[in-house]
């Protein structure tokens, strides 16, 4: 077999067999096919596709390359969770121990954040102590007594992965649908969870621009998964704005312990998302027969402060100092130099967000990296204090910054007014949830 056959008939549009494929992930894997021989190859997928089954292949291919992580250890339905990646998404830290409280197993390998987007385990950081590099017997162990571990992607998870997305980013072969999705669900697989829900994220702040697409990225998993043999639910979400009013590392963990602590309204997006995400992983694991049940656990856990409990309990199992986890205790790792309220100078109705740009102006106080290598200061980033369709005037800030290095200050106020629209149109709110997919719908 070689490769430049399976490149010609890709520029053909003609579908690669499974061994083909196998070939290809296997043989680039081992650096035995170059760089410039797979680039080509990604370029002829971004711009012709491939089939279903062509996707499933790669899917289960890329998944093998590595470790696959067993979790047979764990007694009940393991149910994990993955967001595409937006800004202020802090729902992994809610829905995780809301879920272990009403019953649920969740075993959860998470990543960091990635250009403006957070990551879980970045947050979970923030707590002095917290170790998120645990040994398999460590997480199994844990997952076992809190019924909730949330710890860093080992080492040699989806190696194929790591490869073919870096040079997917530098060859413009990233947002092509089927490798978005092989890839995602290829870690999620490798994972070991029996059901996942997946958060789609559509807007200005993710991957997916158009609802259309993430519509189409959403149902290629979840049939992924259903191929494979996993229950798989896709939701559709809304990243026209921040999904949280906090983007940065320990003012979102202080909004995750506001919502656990039943200080968050139940209209509140983040809320929202929370109980729907939260509702599908019960109803997959088998612990609640329908949404309405669903709902209700999951609310009674927050009233209860079950959830809260969970996320102590898993800080703590972490090595992490669990006394943080209290809506007045976390306000001392959200201790900065200085904080600035930007204004704007015409007052108006908030017409639109560039949610990315938000992101960024985050970023660039430290909340986030440039580079792989950079540190993050945990406490710094942006409490917003408005959402789209909000009036604003110049008496009321958009938001508040969170500063210890000022050298990046005046950056960041120009990317959030540059982000904000600002017009005098009353507008009508948009939806938080587009679709729900499920595996028999597709
Ligand atoms: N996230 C992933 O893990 N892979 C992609 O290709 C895109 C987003
Ligand atoms: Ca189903």
């Amino acid at each position: 077999m070689r490769i430049i056959d399976c490149i010609d008939k890709k520029v053909e549009k003609l579908p690669l067999t499974t061994e083909e494929i196998h070939f290809v992930v296997e043989n680039y894997t081992n650096g035995r096919i170059p760089d410039e021989q797979m680039a080509a190859l990604l370029m002829a997928v971004r711009l012709n596709g491939m089939d279903d089954r062509e996707t499933a292949d790669l899917t289960y291919a890329m998944m093998h390359s590595g470790d696959v992580v067993d979790l047979s250890g764990i007694d009940g339905v393991k149910v994990d969770k993955h967001s595409t990646g937006g800004v202020g998404d802090t729902t992994t830290l809610v829905i995780a121990p809301l879920v272990a409280a009403c019953g649920g197993v969740v075993a959860k390998m998470s990543g960091r954040g990635l250009s403006f987007t957070g990551g879980t385990i970045d947050k979970l950081e923030s707590f002095p102590g917290l170790n998120v590099e645990q040994s398999p017997d460590q997480f199994l162990r844990i997952v076992n007594e809190v019924g909730v571990a949330v710890i860093g992607q080992s080492g040699n998870l989806v190696p194929a992965d790591k490869l073919i997305y870096a040079l997917r980013d530098v060859t413009g072969t990233v947002r092509s649908i089927p490798l978005i999705a092989s890839s995602i669900m290829s870690k999620k697989l490798a994972a070991g969870s029996d059901a996942i829900v997946l958060d789609v994220k559509t807007g200005n702040g993710a991957f997916m621009r158009t609802t259309k697409e993430a519509i189409d990225l959403a149902r290629l998993m979840v049939a992924l998964g259903k191929h494979l043999d996993r229950s798989v639910t896709a939701v559709v979400t809304d990243m026209n704005q921040p999904l949280g009013m906090a983007i940065g590392n320990a003012l979102e963990v202080r909004e995750a312990i506001e919502l656990l602590s039943d200080r968050i309204a139940p209209e509140d997006p983040l809320f929202r998302l929370c109980l729907t995400l939260g509702a599908e992983m019960l109803m997959l694991s088998g612990l609640a027969q329908n949404k309405e049940e669903a709902t209700d656990r999951l609310q009674e856990a927050i009233i209860s402060g079950a959830g809260l409990a969970k996320f102590k309990a898993m800080v703590k199992a972490m090595g992490g100092d669990e006394r943080y986890c209290d809506p007045y205790q976390i306000n001392e790792l959200c201790k900065v130099e200085k904080k600035v309220q930007v204004y704007v100078s015409n007052a108006g109705i908030i017409q639109a967000m560039d949610t990315e740009e938000l992101g960024k102006a985050a970023q660039v106080l430290g909340a986030g990296r440039a580079r792989k290598e950079d540190p993050i200061d945990p406490a710094v980033g942006i409490m917003m204090h408005v959402r789209v369709g909000d009036s604003v005037s110049q008496d009321t800030p958009l938001c508040t910054l969170y500063i210890n290095d000022e050298t990046n200050e005046q950056d960041s106020i120009n990317r959030v007014l540059s982000a904000v629209q600002i017009g005098s149109t009353p507008l009508e709110k948009f939806p938080l949830i587009y679709e729900i997919i499920r595996g028999e719908d597709v």
